[in-house]
């Protein structure tokens, strides 16, 4: 089956066509045509300027995707349709409803969460150890959340943030800082020569017994922190980089001990790590520290490179999960649902 996808949540326009038959997975198409520079320029995602972006992008990486060389064919369409950004979300879906329409082809709208728990099973490796239960840390711009996967489909949240996601926490600090969008990769990058021990920042919530996270009060604290710190050394760049290491390790104490602890309760076969935070080197090389210690017999599973952030490979590829089963939607009543849950 070739499935043509299809995400425009939030600040990338991407298009893919992905070849599934059984457990091999060819990706005969991929481009995302990135944002990130237009909102830089804001310090953060305009909604409005995103869904404006995405007219502009999406019909072009159609063209490419279905007419480009003697063209490709694709038998289903499957589309992002939340949750996200209402106005940028309703681009890709109007533009799949549109290709159901005129092609007669099935259509599934699929979770942009469910998209980010498949981007670990886009690569060859993980799919052989694809054995469930498994543990996925979603951490994106938007979610963190703890879900415990039974089955394609059959998912269960064990904890999430109550405030703010982890990349909210970066995204901010960042800006405050003054360290440009998105904030995560230019915190991480300023946190390489900086000592982690250098700020005492607080981690909500670490010794909580739910599995539930909160990091707005950290981005309080680091805002106090950076406030109270003299001009002079808010231009120090070995204090930046303190500052810069210290919220990372805040942050990733908190997610290793919370997928740890649940871990330990639920017992999957292999914890996934998923989401733009995800792309974070610093968290992964502690995850797989924390699981080789902690949980023996557990795999580590992590998208490949460039798929930890949105993309349309991981929304064709949970889009496969469900036209599997034999589920579809009707192009006539689907509509984008900015507040989906998993
Ligand atoms: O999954 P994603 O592309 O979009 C959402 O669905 O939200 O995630 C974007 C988030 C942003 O908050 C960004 O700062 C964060 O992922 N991010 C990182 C890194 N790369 C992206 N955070 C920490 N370290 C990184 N290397
Ligand atoms: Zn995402």
């Amino acid at each position: 089956m070739r499935i043509l996808g299809i995400e425009t949540s939030c600040d990338e326009t991407s298009v893919a066509i992905l070849d599934v038959a059984g457990n091999a997975v060819r990706r005969v198409f991929h481009e995302t045509a990135s944002q990130i520079p237009v909102h830089a320029v804001y310090g953060g995602v305009v909604p409005e300027v995103a869904a404006r972006l995405h007219v502009a992008e999406i019909v072009a990486l159609l063209d490419r995707a279905i007419f480009q060389r003697r063209g490709r064919a694709f038998d289903a369409i499957a589309v992002a349709k939340g949750p996200g950004l209402a106005t940028a979300l309703r681009v890709g879906v109007e533009a799949a409803r549109a290709l159901a329409f005129a092609t007669g082809k099935p259509i599934v709208g699929v979770n942009h969460l469910e998209g980010h728990l498949a981007s670990a099973w886009l690569v060859p490796g993980n799919r052989r150890q694809w054995v469930f239960p498994l543990l996925a840390l979603l951490v994106s711009g938007g979610h963190t959340e703890l879900v415990l996967m039974k089955d394609f489909g059959s998912y269960e949240v064990l904890g999430r943030t109550r405030d703010d996601a982890a990349g909210e926490a970066f995204d901010k600090t960042a800006k405050l800082m003054g360290l440009g969008y998105p904030g995560g990769p230019a915190i991480a990058e300023a946190a390489e020569d900086g000592d982690p021990t250098a700020f005492d920042l607080p981690r909500p919530m670490l010794h909580d017994a739910s599995f539930d996270m909160s990091f707005s009060g950290l981005k309080t604290a680091i805002a106090r922190v950076w406030d109270e710190l003299p001009k002079r050394k808010q231009a120090d760049k070995g204090v930046v980089a303190d500052l810069c290491a210290s919220i990372q390790e805040a942050i990733v104490d908190v997610l290793i001990a919370k997928t740890v602890a649940a871990a330990k309760q639920v017992k999957p076969t292999a914890i996934c790590i998923v989401g733009g935070v995800s792309a974070n080197t610093y968290l992964q090389e502690r995850m797989t520290r924390a699981v080789r210690r902690d949980l023996e017999g557990v795999r580590l599973l992590a998208p490949a490179r460039g798929f930890h952030t949105d993309n349309a490979a991981m929304i064709a590829a949970a889009g496969a999960w469900h036209l599997i089963r034999g589920e579809s939607h009707d192009w006539k009543k689907m509509d984008a649902e900015p507040e989906m849950d998993l």
